[in-house]
């Protein structure tokens, strides 16, 4: 497969599609309440993306292999013990539930992907933490990003932060190369498994998205083929952003405007 280095308009136009990506977060927010269901929330941010941006929503009927059907919705939503792949249904989100929303677009070609989790009413402190835990380590891992930094660093930085703050870090799925294809090359690990010395270069795009269970680290797949669930039924939680390696560090192309108001960066450099 091998990594592909974006031009610079290449990433003009992955910039476009991750603020694309990340506006679709920012439509839906104001809507994950009680009593809507993730199906209700697939349709409004299905209608958002094909009508109110003219793009198309990547899950929509990827991935289809053997023994698996193609997805069958627009976005994954994953509620309290589902780490990732949710698929929208009809159940409505009550009180004390946790969310995680996962958008994928493409426009003009370019793939841009972003997640984030929400809270209906008070959660546990079990899932408050690992949502504070899993979005602090996202940030810990972005910071890692620089030429010349290797995807170990990323890993690292999240494995230690994590597991320091009595979380485990999800091992079966892990972040990706981005672009013209959804999934590409190089595989982003969330820990550090002692083989990822890869060093990032100017120009490479690709997602930081840590899944960060309040028990063990174990998954299980449900017979639906897609739904991943924590083994120990603890709850998990996953933030997600596309990150272009810059000439001195990092741009976050799928960054929200509520991200910026609370002092986040677009940006980061060597210091
Ligand atoms: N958006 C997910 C990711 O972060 C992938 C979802 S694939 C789907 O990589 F088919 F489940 F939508
Ligand atoms: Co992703
Ligand atoms: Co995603």
């Amino acid at each position: 497969m091998g990594i592909h280095i974006k031009s610079p308009e290449e990433q003009q136009l992955m910039r476009a599609a991750g603020k694309a990506a990340g506006t679709v977060l920012e439509f839906i927010t104001p809507h994950v309440k009680a009593g809507i269901s993730t199906d209700e929330l697939n349709t409004l941010c299905h209608n958002y993306i094909v009508d109110g941006l003219g793009l198309i929503p990547a899950p929509l009927g990827y991935g289809e292999g053997p023994g698996r059907p193609p997805f069958p919705k627009s976005v994954c939503t994953s509620v309290n013990h589902v780490v990732c792949h949710g698929i929208p249904g009809p159940k409505p989100l009550k009180k004390g539930d946790v969310v995680n929303i996962d958008v994928t677009v493409i426009k003009n070609g370019f793939h841009g992907d972003t997640s984030k989790m929400f809270t209906i009413g008070e959660p546990k402190i079990q899932a408050k933490n690992a949502i504070d835990v899993a979005l602090k380590s996202m940030w810990l891992g972005i910071h890692q990003v620089k030429p010349g930094g290797t995807l170990r660093d990323i890993g690292r930085a999240i494995q230690t932060y994590v597991e320091a703050n009595r979380c485990s870090v999800v091992r079966e799925y892990c972040g990706h190369g981005i672009g013209k294809v959804f999934h590409e090359d190089p595989q982003v690990l969330h820990y550090d498994d002692g083989s990822r010395d890869f060093v990032l270069q100017e120009g490479m795009t690709f997602t930081i998205e840590p899944m960060v269970n309040a028990g063990k680290r174990h998954t299980r797949l449900l017979p639906d083929a897609w739904t991943v669930i924590t083994k120990d039924r603890s709850p998990s939680a996953q933030w997600e952003h596309t990150i272009l390696v810059t000439k001195d560090g990092f741009e976050v192309l799928t960054l929200r405007d509520e991200e910026r108001a609370a002092g986040y960066p677009e940006k980061g450099a060597i210091a």
